[in-house]
């Protein structure tokens, strides 16, 4: 078989790396892929002309896909989902794993997934949309004047504690949610959405939404819905550390490291999960004649075990997928067959746990440098039993990478349990140096966010 990842981040390597250990597969070329993607075993990258978001970017891998009878295409990222890449690809009758234009609302569009998730009852934040500055902002003086503890109108189920959380609609890179702790905050933060328009469209509607405390927890799952029937298959869950430095303090990035399973998601909590999140989510794609073949990530809060949605991203998670990958004990072509055509799966895991530290450049998430040489010491990686995934980081001659992102690499590491999976990554971070090299020391150790 001939495979095409789409994307050029870690959660891609990981994919094409999976993938490509598949014996049915003869050669996974991955679109515009990375440094480390070029030097897996049977991957190759495939250079593009146009962004792979774009719609000139789609018919290229359209053409890409036909001409070298692909018989599989795999999509990382949600811009190209949110663009109907799919759609594309089934109207030339190619096969891809990614939901639609429509399902794609479920990330892409805030208000529809948060419309979504009330019409079918799955368990979420209360949150109210406004196109109107001077609405959002009247929602907002009256929310913050019921004080600590109290909110306007909305519920404090799972502990409010005053803050507002603001989210722009639209995609956002990750970079659309405020927390605002009083209604100054809160203020500016919706002058610079909605009148300032810091994020472009993204601004022109906003949801104000409840702010909920607990852990977080990733679970991604397989979906296969189409003809009125199918199936959620969620798989063991993971954790990303959003803050850039230890002990969850710092700015927020775009993931400094995560784990698999995650200890502290009780199987109350997981029974909860599945009934109050998964059974719903089912029932809402099929009432609603959704067609979705293809990853979705249910961003989790759990407090007294009890799950809220947070968020449904319609694909896999960078840098959860980093994490979960080493643990899949199934033949990841034989699964994408399986939601192709709607066939049952039994998912089967490696029993421990997986600790995957990122190492990012100086400077990030603020501008960073790039252009550094990364030296890699491959022997002892592999004696630590880690894996490097490789985010932003080129091929620079035949053996050797150069930084050109933020987000560097992910190490990946397997371990009969826990404390186990830490130190082989960490172990196998130290075979890794560039200068400006960083990351944190705590993925892992201890249960924090
Ligand atoms: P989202 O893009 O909706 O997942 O939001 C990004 C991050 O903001 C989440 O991972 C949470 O850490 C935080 N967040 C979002 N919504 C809430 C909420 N209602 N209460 C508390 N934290 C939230
Ligand atoms: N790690 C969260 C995400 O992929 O959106």
């Amino acid at each position: 078989m001939k495979i095409l990842v789409v994307g050029s981040g870690g959660r891609e390597h990981a994919l094409a790396w999976k993938l490509a250990q598949s014996e049915k597969v003869q050669r996974v070329f991955v679109a515009p892929g990375n440094g480390g993607t070029q030097a897996e075993a049977r991957c190759e990258n495939v250079p593009m002309t146009a962004d792979p978001a774009s719609a000139g970017g789609q018919e290229e891998l359209k053409q890409f896909a036909l001409r070298e009878k692909v018989d599989l295409t795999v999509i990382g990222p949600e811009v190209p989902l949110a663009g109907g890449i799919a759609d594309t690809f089934r109207g030339a009758g190619l096969a891809i794993i990614g939901p639609g234009r429509q399902a794609a609302q479920l990330e892409s569009s805030k208000i529809y997934s948060k419309a979504f998730m009330a019409k079918y009852g799955v368990r979420a934040a209360k949150s109210s949309n406004f196109t109107d500055f001077d609405k959002a902002r009247a929602f907002a003086a009256e929310h913050f004047s019921f004080g600590a503890g109290e909110s306007a109108g909305s519920c404090a189920a799972a502990g409010a504690l005053g803050q507002l959380v603001i989210k722009a609609d639209g995609l956002a890179a990750g970079k659309g949610v405020i927390i605002a702790q009083d209604f100054a905050e809160a203020e500016a933060a919706l002058a610079s959405l909605m009148r300032d328009k810091s994020l472009g469209d993204a601004g022109d509607s906003v949801l104000l939404e409840e702010f909920l405390a607990g852990t977080e927890v990733s679970v991604m799952a397989a979906v296969s819905v189409a003809d009125g029937k199918g199936y959620i298959l969620p798989f063991i869950s993971a954790r990303d550390h959003k803050r850039r430095f230890e002990g969850a303090r710092g700015p927020n990035t775009g993931g400094m490291g995560a784990i698999a399973p995650v200890p502290d998601f009780s199987q109350t909590a997981q029974n909860d999960f599945a009934r109050s999140i998964v059974e719903p989510t089912l029932r809402g794609m099929i009432a609603e004649g959704l067609e979705y073949c293809g990853f979705i990530f249910f961003g989790v809060m759990v407090h007294d075990e009890r799950c809220y949605l947070l968020e449904y991203n319609v694909r896999l998670g960078d840098p959860e997928t980093q994490a979960l990958v080493p643990l899949m004990d199934f033949d990841l072509v034989d699964l994408c067959a399986a939601m192709l055509a709607g066939k049952d799966f039994s998912l089967k895991w490696k029993p421990g746990a997986v600790c995957a530290p990122v190492a990012v450049a100086d400077g990030y998430p603020g501008p960073y440098r790039k252009g550094d040489a990364i030296a890699i010491d491959a022997a002892a990686l592999e004696a630590a039993g880690a894996k490097a995934f490789i985010a932003g980081a080129a091929a620079d001659g035949a053996a050797s990478l150069r930084t050109t992102g933020g987000r560097v690499l992910a190490v990946s590491a397997y371990g009969p349990n826990a404390d186990a999976a830490y130190a082989a990554a960490y172990r196998g971070m130290a075979a890794i140096r560039f200068d400006g090299m960083g990351y944190r020391t705590d993925i892992g150790k201890e249960i924090i966010r």
